[in-house]
Formats: C-alpha cells, sequence, structure tokens
C-alpha cells in the first residue's frame, strides 16, 4: 500500500538562513514538493505564539530571542509521510546528537555544535502541529485536504 500524500511545515530558523539554497536543495532531493515557502521576520509575540507548547520551559526566552534575532524562511512542503519524513531528514534536536547519531541530517550538517539548540530548522511534529503552523505562517492559503485511499482526507 502506498504511504499517505502528507503536508508539513518546515522552517530554516535565522542560523540557518545563509544556507537556504542548500538546504532547499536537499528538500527537493528528498522528494518533496515546495507547495510555498515565504521569507519573514518573526516579531517576539508571533515566536512565542509559534512556540506556545514550551512557554513554562526555562528554554524558552532564550529559544524566542533566537527565532528573533534574523530572517526566517517558511516552507510548506509535500509528499509522502511527509510530517516523519521532514523530521526524519532535520536530525535529532540537538546538534551534538545529530552529529552522532545521523551526520548527514540538516541539523548535523549545517548546525554548530557550540550552538547546541540552535539547530538550523524546524519541522511540525504531527499533523494536528502542522495544519496549525501551515495557518501560523500562510493565513490566507486555502489548501485542499490531502485525498489517501478510501476517500479519507489527510492534511
Ligand atoms: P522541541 O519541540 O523539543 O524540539 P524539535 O525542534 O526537535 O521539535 O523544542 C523546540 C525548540 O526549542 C528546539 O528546536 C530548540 C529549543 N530547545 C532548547 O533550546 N533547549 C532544549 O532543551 C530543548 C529540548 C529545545
Ligand atoms: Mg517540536
Amino acid at each position: 500500500m502506498a504511504d499517505k500524500i502528507q503536508r508539513t511545515l518546515a522552517m530554516i530558523k535565522p542560523d540557518g538562513i545563509d544556507k537556504w539554497p542548500q538546504i532547499e536543495k536537499m528538500i527537493l532531493d528528498e522528494g518533496f514538493t515546495i507547495v510555498d515557502r515565504r521569507r519573514l521576520r518573526l516579531t517576539r509575540q508571533e515566536a512565542e505564539e509559534f512556540y506556545a507548547e514550551h512557554q513554562e520551559k526555562s528554554f524558552f526566552p532564550d529559544l524566542v530571542t533566537y527565532m528573533t534575532s534574523g530572517e526566517v524562511m517558511a516552507f510548506i512542503l509535500a509528499r509522502e509521510d511527509a510530517v516523519s519524513q521532514w523530521r526524519r531528514l532535520l536530525g535529532p534536536t540537538k546538534v551534538s546528537t545529530a552529529r552522532r547519531q545521523d551526520p548527514a541530517s540538516i541539523r548535523a550538517v549545517f548546525g554548530d555544535p557550540a550552538f547546541d539548540t540552535r539547530n538550523v530548522a524546524h519541522g511540525s511534529d504531527s499533523l494536528v502541529s502542522a495544519a496549525r503552523e501551515v495557518k501560523f505562517f500562510f493565513p490566507d492559503l486555502t489548501l485542499e485536504p490531502v485525498l489517501t485511499g478510501e476517500g479519507a482526507k489527510e492534511y
């Protein structure tokens, strides 16, 4: 049975933005379709909203400062199993772990282990998160649900 087509939200973070052409090439080489993309700088309030699930964590203030330190590039990506396949290509959250466990991943290749949690890029962690995060960056875009077998609807 073919895997289901999904969409996910990918974002190149401020420390990765200069590498966007190389990262975009990896995205396309891995068989993702870029449905849309935009480059912007997040305000503090937007970064706090995007990462609201982490607002009680001790790293939250540093995370917001990092995410507002420069421009980001947000992408809507589509392919089979887009959510987990993009997380796989990203690699583990911490750059040092990524270098150890998955040296070909984006976080390992482009991240600086001296800044372990400035990790180059983001990926939605579920279809529910993907729907929320796509809406966050592309509020005016109307996307048809992805139809998979038996008339089922996937985001
Ligand atoms: P998280 O959602 O746990 O990781 P991921 O980006 O892999 O989904 O955390 C969100 C971001 O918060 C993460 O990319 C980097 C930052 N972060 C820290 O600064 N310190 C930490 O200990 C963790 C877990 C995350
Ligand atoms: Mg996460």
